[in-house]
């Protein structure tokens, strides 16, 4: 029995892995496979992950700009055969819903969902995100009619054709914002993290977390999925060089580490106490290689948030209102 089990772990391993040998031949039928898309420049290296089955497929996070949107599409088509029924967003920032529409042109009428709350956020935030962001990348690189999210709240999905094979939603839980949705597949060990987690070589998004709650409750949500024991962690954003490299601990341990930092030498000596260059250089001799290929992708997060926290620094006022999240044990009801 325990050998039958190693080699049955060993297959899913490498059909997680080894990617190419699954596109294009059939898959054994229980076994789901992921592959991933970093969505590079504009789209701020956001990972779309598209879940693949037996007999259909779906796909989690969809980029900001209408171009990345074309080019996520053009990747699903050359990627899978098997037909895509939904996409999900895993929270309400606008690099994993914005330009969804432009996708959704090549892939009419499938449905498109996000947890309840988020789904409500992005509906409040979608104008004022639709605003901002076609003044940085021109309003016909953003769509202006957001298609929003419907809410879903099954605590899982499946695939047809693969109901042994279920697809978990965990949430909402505290990432780099309130009311995540992380998506974990059992069967093949797989966490789908959104910005839970970052990929190891990237600064973080930190921008949310206005109260020490929402740190202390996104830390919980790396223990919690730490505490899954995955094979492989796919983050919400990671380097092209990650692609396809993607492994169960790295990015968790990178992801603990960011915000343990941050809570610890930063946000515990109260709101103001450095300058916005303090808290970059802070980082900086920390984290020393998160800045070695100079993206201007990389440097951006870590201005977003020296500028926001530090004393004099440019703030990015929040649309939802995250001062109200001040209280750990109500943010992690999950915890009995
Ligand atoms: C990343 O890896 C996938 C396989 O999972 C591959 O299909 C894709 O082309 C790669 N490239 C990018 C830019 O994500
Ligand atoms: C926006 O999109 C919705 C749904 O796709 C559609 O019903 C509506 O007519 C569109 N509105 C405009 C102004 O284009
Ligand atoms: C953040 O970027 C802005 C615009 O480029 C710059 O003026 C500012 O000095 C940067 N802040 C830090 C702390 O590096
Ligand atoms: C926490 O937020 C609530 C609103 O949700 C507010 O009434 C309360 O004063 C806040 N408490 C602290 C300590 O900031
Ligand atoms: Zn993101």
């Amino acid at each position: 029995m325990p050998s039958i089990t190693v080699t049955a772990l060993l297959s899913t391993l490498t059909l997680t892995i080894g990617l190419q040998v699954v596109v294009g031949s059939q898959t054994t039928k229980e076994s789901l496979c992921v592959a991933t898309y970093v969505n590079t420049d504009q789209a701020v290296d956001m990972v779309s992950s598209l879940v693949i089955g037996s007999q259909a497929a779906m796909i989690i996070d969809l980029p900001m700009t209408i171009g990345k949107a074309k080019e996520l599409a053009t990747w699903v088509k050359t990627t899978t055969d098997k037909p895509l029924v939904a996409a999900f967003t895993s929270h309400n920032h606008p690099d994993h819903y914005l330009s969804g529409a432009a996708f959704f042109e090549e892939f009419p009428n499938i449905p498109f969902y996000a947890n309840s709350r988020a789904t409500k956020e992005i509906q409040e935030d979608a104008p004022k995100k639709v605003e901002e962001w076609s003044g940085v990348h021109g309003v016909d690189n953003i769509v202006q009619n957001t298609t929003l999210p419907s809410p879903y709240d099954y605590s899982f999905f499946a695939l047809p054709g693969d109901e042994d094979s279920p697809v978990y939603l965990i949430g909402p839980v505290t990432g780099d914002t309130t009311h995540s949705t992380l998506f974990w597949i059992p069967s093949i060990g797989t966490v789908i993290a959104g910005d839970a987690i970052f990929g190891y070589n990237l600064h973080m998004y930190l921008s949310d977390l206005v109260t020490h709650a929402l740190t202390e409750s996104w830390l919980a949500t790396l223990k919690f999925t730490a505490g899954l024991n995955p094979f492989t962690v796919i983050p919400g954003h990671a380097s092209a060089s990650e692609n396809g490299s993607f492994n169960g601990v790295r990015d968790l341990d990178h992801s603990y580490e960011y915000v343990k930092f941050w809570q610890e030498d930063i946000e515990s000596k109260g709101p103001d106490y450095f300058t916005p260059s303090e808290i970059f250089n802070k980082f900086t001799s920390r984290f020393p290689d998160l800045l070695i290929n100079r993206s201007p992708t990389a440097f951006n997060r870590l201005n977003i948030t020296a500028e926001n926290f530090g004393r004099g620094g440019k703030r990015r006022p929040p649309l939802q209102p995250l001062w109200t999240f001040n209280n750990t044990a109500a943010l992690n009801g999950w915890i009995l």
